[in-house]
């Protein structure tokens, strides 16, 4: 196969493309770097890197079409989606429009994109199903959600498969600790690596349905090869199926880092945090034949031996 991953020198887009090279594809990626990292990537004969903003390239740039694209193109940061909507909307929303262009003129079968478990913002209930009203509470919630809409649309009126990935709370190797606003597990790992005082925000009950990126990328895959109708929608939560509090991940990490002795700070929760999410996965199951197969502890093992993580 020949794929297209844009987005794919970034923490979900490289692990992507290393199980991609090991399933004998060719890859190209389209990356502008801004949240990406060269280094994340392999050197290897199959791999083509292109470096440019999505919104930048034209038909030149790709001279081969391809069996599909993957778009993992994202400003993931809810705060980011706030103070800078625009900004947002351009990478999480316009970037869209402009692959389901490529796919029409480059006549590629199948789109999948990497959509969010933000789409549903507070549920009242868990685990959520994809069939549960969606309600987004930021901007970035809204533009993943108008990027399926649109996904969907265009796949009937061109002809592709689009399969759009609902991911929850996505961890592992080369995920950046730098932000407040990066995900908690790499946060948490990184002040344990340096032995400094954790924040929880909240009372630290909250729960998330924590899936490993090695996982996410296995997702991805399944989604590319199955077998879908040409204008077909799927849209599928991609999560571990489990609820983890934080309090209950800080004592696993805390196995990892048996010499960590700081103090958990507590403040105020977040705005808008969800207090519970967990995935329902039958459809995972159903449809991509696809399971988690990363215990949470298993995979801090294995994340924290590359010491990738909580640099
Ligand atoms: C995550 C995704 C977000 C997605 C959403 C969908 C990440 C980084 N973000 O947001 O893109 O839209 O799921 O549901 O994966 N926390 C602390 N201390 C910290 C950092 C975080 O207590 O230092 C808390 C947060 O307040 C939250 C929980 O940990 O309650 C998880 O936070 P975070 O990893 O940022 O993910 P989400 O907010 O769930």
């Amino acid at each position: 196969m020949n794929i297209l991953v844009v987005g794919g020198a970034g923490f979900i887009g490289s692990h992507l493309v290393d199980l991609l090279i090991q399933n004998e594809c060719d890859v190209t990626v389209v990356d502008n770097l801004a949240t990406g990292n060269l280094k994340n990537l392999p050197e290897h004969p199959r791999l083509k890197f292109i470096y440019k903003d999505i919104l930048e390239c034209d038909l030149k740039d790709f001279p081969d079409s391809f069996d599909g694209v993957v778009h993992l193109v994202a400003n993931a940061s809810i705060s980011a989606s706030w103070e800078k909507p625009l900004s947002a909307h351009n990478a999480n929303l316009s970037s869209t429009i402009k692959i389901i262009e490529f796919c029409k003129k480059l006549r590629i079968p199948r789109l999948v994109y990497a959509s969010s478990a933000a789409v549903y913002g507070e549920s009242k209930e868990t685990p959520i199903n994809e069939r549960f009203e969606v309600n987004p509470l930021s901007p970035y919630g809204l533009q993943k959600l108008s990027g399926e809409k649109y996904g969907a649309l265009f796949a009937k009126e061109f002809g592709f498969s689009f399969v759009a990935l609902r991911f929850f709370n996505v961890f592992g190797e080369r995920q950046s600790p730098d932000s407040d606003y990066s995900g908690v597990i790499s946060i948490f790992s990184n002040a344990m690596k340096s032995n400094l005082p954790i924040t929880i925000y909240g009372d630290g009950r909250q729960t998330r349905d924590f899936i490993y990126v090695r996982d996410v990328a296995r997702a991805i895959y399944k989604s590319l090869v199955v077998t879908l109708k040409v204008g077909s929608t799927s849209i599928i939560n991609v999560g571990s199926g489990n609820q983890t509090s934080l309090l209950k991940l800080i004592d696993l990490l805390k196995r990892q880092f048996p010499d960590w002795q700081q103090e958990k700070i507590f403040k105020d929760p977040r705005i808008g945090d969800v207090l519970h999410s967990q995935a329902d996965i039958a459809k995972a199951s159903q449809e991509l034949d696809f399971i988690s197969k990363w215990p949470i502890d298993i995979a801090f093992e294995t994340m924290l031996k590359t010491h990738d993580v909580g640099k």
